[in-house]
């Protein structure tokens, strides 16, 4: 089973983390967020402390596993998924699976397209890259990717966070995601069919979503809404979490 966190009670808010970090990037989510909500945050398969398994770290396997947590942990009621990047990819996922499971989503800094020939070359790469020389390797290689320049100028804080998050997670998890995020779906071909509310929300800052994508994603998906963060890069709820939290309670709000 995933290991996870949880805290407070009401509508479940389930929060799917980035790679290559962990469910502790929510860490902050986690105490405002449970005020209202039982919240509970999962690491992946490989990451954090959740074992690895043998099998390929999929996204389709990670929604599943998902979806094995809620049952455990008997959260019947329909949930409103998070998921920032790789977290929404698996949120995508779980959405074709289990569309009924779900009452809304927030989709953050993430994108519906599956990976390009280049991309998956990058991915392989870096899957080496960590292989032989351990996950140190993520601070130099994703740092630039993960945070937008006003956080690296600004908030050593922050910059530490995800240093500290990206080595705490083991080789083989990391190695294994990054063929498991090469190998992903188009999921624009289900954009039409999801059947919930969905916030989309981007930094402004983000080398990594193309502003492309998040137009794919707010024209495909019927009832959704689009928002674009300043002086934010890829990790949104670390790098401006105050705006964050002002754009998901308004959102839950308005579901009624
Ligand atoms: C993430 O933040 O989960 C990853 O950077 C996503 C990606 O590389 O596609």
């Amino acid at each position: 089973m995933l290991s996870y966190s949880e805290k407070g009670s009401g509508q479940p808010l389930v929060l799917l983390h980035a790679f290559p970090l962990n469910r502790y990037m929510w860490d902050r989510q986690l105490e405002s967020w449970s005020n209202r909500h039982r919240v509970v945050a999962p690491d992946f398969r490989g990451f954090g402390e959740s074992p690895l398994g043998e099998d390929e770290s999929r996204m389709e396997s990670f929604a599943d596993d998902v979806r094995d947590l809620l049952d455990t942990l008997k959260v019947s009621g329909r949930i409103i998924l998070v998921g920032l990047s790789m977290g929404g990819y698996v949120a995508f996922e779980f959405c074709r699976k289990y569309p009924e499971r779900l009452m809304a989503m927030v989709m953050i800094a993430t994108q519906p397209v599956s990976d390009s020939e280049e991309s998956r070359k990058s991915r392989y790469e870096l899957a080496e890259m960590v292989r032989t020389r351990g996950t140190e390797v993520l601070i130099e290689q994703m740092t630039p990717r993960l945070l937008g320049k006003t956080t690296r100028l600004s908030r050593p804080d922050v910059v530490e966070t995800v240093r500290r998050l990206m080595i705490s997670n083991s080789i083989r998890g990391v190695s294994k995601a990054c063929y498991g995020l090469a190998s992903r779906r188009d999921s624009t071909p289900i954009l039409g069919a999801i059947p919930v509310p969905v916030l989309i929300v981007a930094g402004a800052e983000d080398p990594i979503i193309p502003a492309s994508q998040l137009e794919a994603m707010k024209t495909g998906i019927r009832q959704s809404q689009l928002v674009l963060i300043p002086q934010s890069g890829h990790l949104v709820n670390l790098e401006q979490p105050q705006e964050l939290d002002r754009l998901v309670q308004v959102f839950l709000a308005g579901l009624g």
